[in-house]
């Protein structure tokens, strides 16, 4: 029935009968917050390339953690940043190593639930998520180094391991890792993720940019290993393999300009797809922010309800404590 029986506006005449009406609401619980950890480091540091952000001390990560719980967030995603980088990227997998030293303080200090990132490229010479040979990244190679990271988190007390290199099989050589060792509990969110631009503002924060190192080739880019964003198919393929190999959760991103992926995803599979509105999605809305021309709190939860309404059960998002403020706040 058209126009004048049917008046949409009767929908939109005031907040409460909008509110009521709508059909995504953004909630705190769908909020997870990546968090980065400097080896070495004594007091916070800003960091300099992802506005309102800053780098933790191993000493003020219990501090964050308190906070996530205050305010209502569930879930923080690690981040290390190692002292030392080498070509195999050897201190990723370190029991003593920052990542694992940080999950053994969150979990001891709070209930939040653990998401760690692995991968090499924060630890690697060559800033490569893999194993650079002259060959370029070695898939096979890598899965056994992935493996070991995953089993250091795991023992660590991790919840869920998220591998984020995109070397083929990466699910079941983390899987199989996880049960040979009894860890059979913890889970796995595996990343599809795609060859983007908007990782440059993480690249510069945690130097993971590739890099030209003396006897290996310079590979300037991730497309031999991240995904090709003119095509959903290979995405949907990719997700199917994780899922068949033990991903409990898929996680997307980018997050905004993938919303069709997303959505797509949510209507194929039965397990929880998240979104991550990565570092150039968040930074951008900030810069803009500054320069007047947005208005904060409006541009974010805009964003990140499109994100929701696209079908990712819960983001991970820089804003995530903003945002859980701004929602308490009412
Ligand atoms: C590591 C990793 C990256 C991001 C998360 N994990 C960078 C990359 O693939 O180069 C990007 C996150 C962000 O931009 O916020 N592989």
């Amino acid at each position: 029935m058209g126009f004048p029986i049917s008046r949409l506006r009767r929908l939109r005449k005031n907040e409460k009968i909008r509110e009521l009406v709508s059909d995504v609401h953004l909630d705190k619980s769908d909020l997870v917050y990546p968090v980065f950890v400097k080896e070495d480091l004594i007091n916070e540091g800003k960091i300099a390339s992802i506005p309102g952000q800053s780098y933790s001390p191993l000493s003020g990560v219990g501090r964050i953690a308190e906070k996530c719980e205050t305010l209502g967030v569930h879930g923080l995603l690690l981040f290390g940043i190692p002292r030392e980088k080498d070509v195999l990227g050897r201190k990723a997998y370190s029991d003593g190593g920052i990542v694992q030293k940080a999950i053994r303080l969150v979990k001891k200090k709070s209930d939040l639930v653990v998401f760690t990132d692995v991968c090499l490229c924060q630890y690697t010479t060559h800033g490569h998520c893999g194993v650079l040979t002259k060959d370029g990244v070695n898939n096979d190679r890598t899965l056994k180094l992935l493996a070991k990271i995953a089993l250091s988190h795991a023992r660590a007390g991790a919840d869920f391991v998220a591998p984020s290199a995109m070397m083929d099989g990466q699910v079941k050589a983390i899987r199989d890792a996880l049960d040979e060792e009894g860890f059979d509990d913890t889970g796995i969110m595996s990343y599809s993720k795609f060859a983007s631009s908007f990782y440059g503002p993480f690249r510069d924060a945690v130097d993971s940019a590739p890099k030209r190192v003396k006897g290996l080739p310079y590979i300037t880019d991730r497309s031999t290993y991240q995904m090709d964003f003119r095509s959903l198919s290979q995405a949907m393929r990719e997700i199917s393999l994780d899922i068949d190999e033990g991903a409990d959760i898929v996680l997307i991103k980018p997050a905004l300009p993938y919303l069709d992926v997303i959505k797509e995803a949510r209507r194929r599979f039965n397990v929880p797809i998240a979104a991550y509105q990565v570092s150039g999605e968040y930074t951008m809305l900030k810069l803009a922010v500054e320069r007047g021309l947005l208005d904060e709190k409006r541009s974010f939860l805009e964003s990140l309800t499109s994100i929701k309404r696209s079908g990712a059960s819960f983001i991970v998002t820089y804003a995530a404590l903003d945002v859980a403020r701004w929602l308490s706040a009412g």
